[in-house]
């Protein structure tokens, strides 16, 4: 029987013992984080998940025979990331304690010492702060994940996990599961793909979401459905977009949309108190998230999901424009000319006019060599340039060519919409809506960061949330040219809207809603189209036959025949929702095994080749990349 883990059972973890247990025998196991040798005596910091303790081996120590001193010898062969087991002695550090740990008041005199397994060196330091690259730290992640900050990122991550289980099986929630092996369906984010060894060419999708089945379910009456669930989406990756990811699913009977920001705004609540130890009510008295319709937020921030932490508005000047005939300039007489022929409709993808002041104090910042950078950060973003204007304290507009062309009415009339005052800053995007939107929406970001208005990364201790509501059902495909679900076809429209469904598709709002925390979507979902007699229109809306609906989605959609209730659902994104909270800069640094911008793991060397035997038993032929 071996004397430690059989016979010596830990009692403690590495950060738990304080000046009150001096005088305790304990037994500690874990790691050897550093080791020196000075004054005869070897000193251990030994580190397990909870800290670091040190440990004392002192030949000299009294009172327990040769133990301490067969302990020194073998102390002194320990190297960095060794596995040990000790027993010993607490006692006060005297003068020399540590503030900075939280066992720093103590030591650990070893009278035993047990090494369990011994490490080859690390391929880098397993310290708090390190600046090893991040590619030799997803190869060995077992070593990265040692480290004291990813370990409490994964803790963050068992504690949102452990509270949401809980919230939800007390609201009355059933956990259900849905499958992963899933038919394919399309829309919505691009599948990966799985062949079917059993019926050969044919395959499985890997689900991207639980939405049909979770619908399903409330088909079934479950009533209040939720699910901690693997998502698995094959898209291009970025900061806050994972190719497996984990969604917080929820699906809900008998309720509106209010109903479900509720039980959102509850769990969101209760994480932030529990997990950070902040009370959001102080931020938001009456418990509730800001709401602001899609339209507004596309106006003001060019997307939908704007960073409220500050301000900067965007103002779309397109109508001003249009009333002053351009005003002279002729980008701008060109959209005018548009709108009175009749060819200029704002619900189809147009061109617009947008700008976005800057105030005296923040545009004294920005050098000539800095306002060109801003040009070439725009163009990157597909924008043709970045026009700008500095005003003076006339309301002329200074450095920039629109100011030869620009009517002094129609310079005013901006001048007055965007609230331009002397020394300000003005930047105008114009062309094609959805470039202006993005290099606008990215502009302000990028400033702000700038400023010092937000942190680089990070939540700078500042939560911002925002419900952005009442989108449009259906978005304009302009190379297909006709109506495609914004969402996904089973959105419910406001009432209001069902009449416009055949002669106003482009006005049709919806019940769809996205959660946003400090300009990060953290959910999104709707309130489903229940009534096969609307859906029946929206179908024919977005030009889909009978017989297509029924191959792509007919599953659903006998089953939405049989008495479905009314329901709706949302679906949060954990790992956005732990990066945010913990403040990471990617959600690599809060999801265990992540994969890289590319999609691979390169600890495991994910996706790998496989034999050409296996290729034959799928019946699937592999095309060579061209070179
Ligand atoms: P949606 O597609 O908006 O909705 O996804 C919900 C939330 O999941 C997160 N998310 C991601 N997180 C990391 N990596 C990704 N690749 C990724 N993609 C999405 C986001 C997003 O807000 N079935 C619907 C929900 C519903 O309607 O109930 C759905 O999946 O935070």
């Amino acid at each position: 029987m071996a004397r430690f883990i059989d016979e010596l059972k830990r009692t403690h973890y590495c950060g738990d013992l304080r000046a009150s247990n001096e005088g305790d025998e304990i037994v500690l196991f874990g790691w050897v984080a550093n080791y020196r040798d000075h004054g005869g005596c070897v000193f251990v910091d030994l580190r397990d998940r909870d800290g670091i303790t040190q440990i004392v081996f002192d030949p000299h120590q009294t009172g327990y025979g040769d133990a301490p001193r067969i302990a020194y010898d073998q102390a002194q062969a320990l190297r960095s990331e060794w596995v040990i087991g000790v027993r010993g002695i607490v006692a006060s550090r005297g003068a020399n304690k540590n503030p900075k740990l939280a066992t720093g008041e103590i030591e650990v005199r070893a009278i035993e010492l047990t090494v369990f397994n011994k490490s080859d060196t690390p391929p880098f330091e397993i310290a708090d702060s390190i600046d090893t690259g991040e590619e030799k730290r997803l190869q060995h992640r077992y070593l990265d994940l040692r480290r004291a900050p990813l370990q409490k990122s994964l803790r963050t991550r068992h504690r949102i996990n452990q509270l949401t289980r809980r919230y939800f099986d007390e609201s009355g929630f059933l956990e259900l599961e849905t499958p992963i092996l899933v038919k394919y369906t399309p829309g919505g984010a691009r599948n990966f793909l799985v062949p079917s060894r059993l019926h050969n060419g044919k395959f499985y999708a890997l689900a991207e979401s639980p939405q049909l089945f979770k619908q399903l379910f409330m088909v079934a009456g479950f009533d209040r459905y939720f699910q901690i669930v693997k998502c698995f989406r094959d898209e291009d990756l970025r900061v806050d977009r994972q190719p497996e990811f984990t969604q917080i699913d929820v699906e809900m009977s008998f309720i509106n949309q209010d109903d479900i920001f509720r039980m959102v705004e509850g769990l969101i609540f209760k994480i932030w108190n529990d997990v950070l130890g902040i009370d959001l009510h102080k931020q938001y008295p009456s418990g509730r998230f800001p709401q602001m319709p899609f339209a507004e937020s596309m106006a003001l921030y060019g997307n939908d999901k704007p960073d409220l932490r500050f301000a900067m508005p965007h103002t779309d000047v397109t109508d001003l424009v249009i009333e002053h005939s351009g005003g002279g300039v002729p980008f701008f007489a060109d959209i005018a000319e548009k709108f009175k022929s009749g060819r200029y409709r704002r619900d189809l993808p147009t061109e617009i006019v947008k700008a976005l002041r800057v105030p005296a104090a923040n545009a004294a910042k920005l050098s000539r060599a800095e306002l060109d950078k801003l040009e070439e950060f725009a163009k990157g973003m597909g924008a043709k340039g970045l026009a700008r204007a500095k005003i003076d304290a006339e309301g002329n507009w200074l450095q920039s060519p629109l100011a030869k062309l620009v009517s002094p009415e129609l310079r005013s009339a901006i001048n007055a919409s965007v609230g331009a005052q002397d020394g300000d800053l003005i930047f105008f995007q114009f062309g094609k809506e959805s470039v202006v939107q993005t290099v606008m929406a990215n502009l302000r970001l990028h400033l702000a960061k700038k400023f010092g208005l937000i942190p680089e990364s990070g939540h700078g201790g500042e939560f911002n949330f925002l419900w952005v509501v009442n989108p449009p059902l259906f978005e304009y495909d302009d190379e297909r040219k006709s109506w495609a679900a914004a969402h996904h076809a089973f959105t419910r429209p406001h009432d209001e809207c069902v009449d416009m469904l055949e002669t106003d598709p482009g006005n049709v709002l919806c019940y769809r809603y996205d959660i946003v925390l400090n300009g990060f979507e953290i959910g999104g979902g709707s309130v489903r189209l229940h009534d096969p007699e609307v859906q029946a229109r929206v179908f024919r809306a977005l030009g889909i036959s009978d017989a297509d609906a029924q191959q792509k989605f007919g599953f659903l959609l006998d089953a939405l025949k049989f008495g479905a209730p009314p329901h709706g659902g949302i679906a949060i994104g954990m790992d956005r929702v732990a990066m945010l909270l913990s403040g990471a800069e990617s959600l690599r640094d809060v999801i265990p095994f992540p994969k890289t911008q590319k999609g691979t793991d390169l600890m495991t060397d994910a996706p790998s080749r496989v034999s050409p035997e296996q290729l034959l038993e799928l019946r699937v032929k592999t095309i060579e990349p061209s070179t």
